[in-house]
């Protein structure tokens, strides 16, 4: 089983996550680590925090020689910008933040509920994504996240290559759409406005069968609604077609299933092909071998240069909210999050369906069982 919590206050000493259910045997690639900490931070449209802040990954448990030993694993990053008992409360709460909802619940000032609620949190879920994307690594699953979409300016991938989405200042995968989308930054900027997008993350060389059908929190699509609905800002989640499918006829929709028996022999999907993949990789909450892919809307950051209305909570006159440094734009940022956020629930459904104690067993398992299949499906008739 693999799980995580997090800790840290946005401007707190430090951010923290513990990490149980890596399988011993993994080669901790803190380089793999830092250079997705590096990518959050980047992007164009982040904010002043981004120069002061330089993510670097402490290790503090669970490894030895710099391999995991299958124990908890404690990621730590250390803030800069530690400075929490030195800020100001906010006077007006900032509407799309938890200021006004969180300090009533918690009974604290606002101070105490934005200081977790900040997306700083998401530093430490990346680190936590990477080093679960080190086992997928191990095993030939691999994930890559881009952005698709920003401030309503389409930019549909031209190619999947990676070192398109690294040149590009905002991550996506059409330089011919980068310009446009720079220049809508730059303005959203000038007026004090903010800009949000879309971000899609595919996956490749899951095996068929992670999640369930049997329960719906075991499906595989619903375990990443919910992770990646949890990523702060992120407003709707789609798989496959998402939405796009309520718009079209059935036969629009369904993938058809062909048989490939050249592809037979050593293969995760035993010859079966799909020429369309509609469903995004997941048909009855089960992963079917076919690239998952999915899909987030992040609305534009709430805090306003030009200061949205608010009230003042002691004196419940009409103020200007409180202004917080903040983005202009942070999508290119959330790409990297939930692409990292959808590798770490890949991961988990993994080590769930497979033994995880330790890679060797991994890989053994997954072998073992892909071999069970194969004979399976050889003798098809003989099934119950
Ligand atoms: C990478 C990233 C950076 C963000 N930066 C800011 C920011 O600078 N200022 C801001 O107001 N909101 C920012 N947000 C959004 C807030 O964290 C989020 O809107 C807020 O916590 C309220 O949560 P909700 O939008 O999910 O309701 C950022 C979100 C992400 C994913």
């Amino acid at each position: 089983m693999l799980r995580t919590l997090t800790a840290g206050e946005s401007h707190g000493s430090a951010l923290t996550a513990i990490v149980e259910g890596i399988p011993a045997g993994v080669t901790l690639d803190r380089a793999f680590i830092d250079r997705e900490l590096e990518r959050r931070q980047g992007g164009y449209g982040r904010g002043k925090r981004q120069k002061l802040e330089t993510d670097r990954i402490f290790i503090d448990s669970g490894t030895f020689k710099g391999v995991s030993t299958g124990a908890p694993i404690t990621l730590r990053l250390i803030n800069n910008d530690a400075k929490l008992e030195r800020l100001s409360e906010p006077a007006a709460p900032r509407g799309g933040h938890v200021d006004l909802a969180g300090s009533i619940s918690y009974q604290t000032g606002i101070r105490q509920v934005l200081e977790r609620a900040s997306a700083r949190e998401t530093a430490v879920r990346v680190a936590a994504g990477a080093l679960a994307r080190l086992v997928l690594r191990e095993v030939g699953i691999t994930v890559f996240g881009y952005v698709a979409e920003l401030g309503g300016i389409a930019a549909p991938p031209l190619s999947r290559d990676v070192a398109v989405r690294d040149a590009s200042p905002v991550y996506t995968l059409n330089p011919e759409a980068d310009a446009a989308i720079v220049a809508a930054i730059d303005a959203a900027r000038e007026a004090g406005d903010t800009l949000g997008g879309v971000v899609e993350t595919i996956v490749t060389g899951c095996p068929i069968g992670l999640g369930s059908h049997v329960q719906p929190d075991r499906r595989l699509d619903a375990r990443l609604a919910c992770a990646v609905m949890g990523v702060q800002a992120i407003k709707g989640v789609e798989i496959g077609l998402g939405f796009e499918a309520a718009r079209r006829p059935g036969s629009k929709v369904m993938d058809p299933i062909r048989y490939e028996p050249e592809h037979d022999a050593d293969d995760r999907r035993y010859g079966f092909r799909r020429p369309s993949n509609n469903a995004g990789g997941i048909e009855g909450g089960t992963s079917n071998g076919e690239p998952i892919v999915v899909r987030a809307a992040k609305k534009p950051i709430s805090t306003l240069a030009s200061r949205g209305p608010s009230i003042n909570m002691a004196t419940k006159a009409e103020s200007p909210a409180t202004y917080e440094r903040s983005d202009v734009c942070a999508v290119p940022a959330a790409s990297v999050i939930v692409e990292n956020v959808v590798g770490f629930e890949i991961a988990a459904a993994l080590l769930e369906r497979f033994d995880g104690s330790s890679l060797d067993s991994l890989r053994a398992t997954m072998a073992a069982v892909h071999a069970l299949n194969r004979e399976k499906l050889d003798h098809w008739a003989e099934r119950p």
